[in-house]
């Protein structure tokens, strides 16, 4: 492959897979936007995984809080931390996620799925990432962090601004529009996560922001700070994956009428279709990480300081690890994780997702049985999560 590839043209976002297929099979290799190095096979992608001491995830505050941005909460989260620093947080707010806080969320996710393909339109064109792909991860993320379901796009509007950082990179020629934007959405979201915290310090709740004010590690408890840039995590990391695994599923299953047919006959089967969806169209298709020390891959050192992308997307399509692995096939056996990462930072929210995401397909092929495009798909701009911001279909019953 000659020259830099960029990973955000619009003929690459549609469809990356290629690019990556070329990126495999050549030398480890510098790309843009932002000049990171990219791992791109299975086995470098977990090898890095498994070493913070070399890959530290410092490359996470500094691919989401670069210069021209300042301040962003969700760089100063444990997700841009190292242990022991990390562990400390990690510990603190495990608890919340565990077996248990599901099991309670579980029937609050199904009543919120079946109202949401209630509200659906039957035989006419929609938007299905509006009516269907976000509300259900908006409403859940509402739940555990006390956002007004009413204002579920002005979420929507902060976690896409939050996750498009990466894809205006960390020194931009100058300053546009869109960096303006970026700053205030900081803002207003800081002023609106200030607000809900402040209310259940007074008012305490059976949710998750009182759980973490009560939090207690050896009798510690979160600052104020460490609330604050939690709140920005769960926010960035919960709602745009989510409406991206659904977003995925939808057009797998447009594309796919078979498969319809087929989850409707088998609804035990959704789970695995769902696995298939993680693997073949991962939400997150690169991790950022930082180079502690010079670093040979394959023959080529990447020097201390590098920024480096870990590339699920392009690990989860390499045929070394998994056959015809272009092919979606929801028969393949066993789960793959990669799409949540590994190690110490793994995705504290891996079985909520695959939960919203069951119970959401549960509700839809309960009621529809087919579902037809109505017009262009959109693409997300950003180095980390990829998928459809905008998606026509006409859903049909019959
Ligand atoms: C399909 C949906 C999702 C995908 C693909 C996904 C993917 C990931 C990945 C790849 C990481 C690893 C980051 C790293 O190694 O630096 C991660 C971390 C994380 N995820 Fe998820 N995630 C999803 C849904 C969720 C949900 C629903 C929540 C919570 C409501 C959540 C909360 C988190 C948190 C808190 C972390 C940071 C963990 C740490 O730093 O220790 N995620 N996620």
């Amino acid at each position: 492959m000659s020259g830099r590839v960029n990973l955000l043209v619009p003929e690459v976002r549609a469809n990356p897979y290629p690019t990556y297929a070329e990126l495999r099979r050549g030398p480890v290799c510098q790309v843009d936007p932002g000049g990171y190095w990219v791992l791109t096979r299975y086995e470098d992608v977990v090898a890095a995984f498994k070493n913070p001491q070399v890959f530290s995830n410092i490359g996470m505050r500094i691919a989401t809080k670069p210069a021209w941005l300042g301040h962003n909460p969700f760089g100063d989260s444990m997700i841009g931390m190292d242990p022991p620093n990390h562990t400390r947080l990690r510990t603190l707010v495990n608890r919340a996620f565990g077996p248990p806080a599901l099991a309670r969320l579980e029937p609050r996710v199904r009543a919120f799925a079946g109202a949401i393909v209630d509200r659906l339109p039957e035989g006419q064109p929609t938007d299905i990432v509006d009516g269907f792909c976000l509300p259900l991860p908006a409403s859940v993320i509402g739940e555990l962090i006390g956002l007004d379901p009413t204002q579920h796009l002005l979420f929507k509007r902060w976690a896409d601004d939050l996750t498009s950082i990466s894809a205006i990179g960390p020194k931009p020629e100058s300053e546009t529009p869109r960096m303006a934007e970026i700053r205030a959405t900081v803002k207003e979201t800081e002023q609106y996560m200030s607000k809900v915290l402040a209310s259940r310090r007074v008012e305490p709740r059976d949710d998750l922001v009182t759980d973490l004010i009560n939090a207690r590690v050896d009798g510690e408890a979160l600052t104020d700070a460490e609330l604050m840039n939690f709140m920005f995590l769960l926010l960035v990391a919960g709602l745009e994956t989510t409406i991206h695994l659904m977003s995925h599923s939808m057009r797998i299953l447009m594309e796919r009428p078979e498969l319809v047919a087929r989850l409707k006959a088998e609804p035990s089967r959704i789970p695995r279709f769902v696995e298939e969806v993680l693997r073949y169209e991962p939400p997150v298709q690169a991790i950022m990480r930082v180079t502690t020390g010079d670093t040979e891959i394959r023959g080529v050192t990447i020097p201390k300081g590098s920024p480096v992308a870990l590339m699920i997307g392009a690990a989860n399509h390499d045929d070394s690890h998994f056959p015809r692995a272009d092919s979606f096939d929801m028969d393949r056996e066993g789960t793959n994780n990669l799409p949540f990462g590994h190690g110490v930072h793994f995705c504290l929210g891996a079985p909520l997702a695959r939960m919203e995401a069951r119970l959401g397909l549960e509700a839809l092929l309960a009621r529809f049985s087919r579902f037809t495009p109505a017009g262009p798909l959109e693409w997300n701009r950003s180095m980390t999560v990829r998928g459809p911001v905008k998606m026509p279909v006409v859903a049909h019953a019959k």
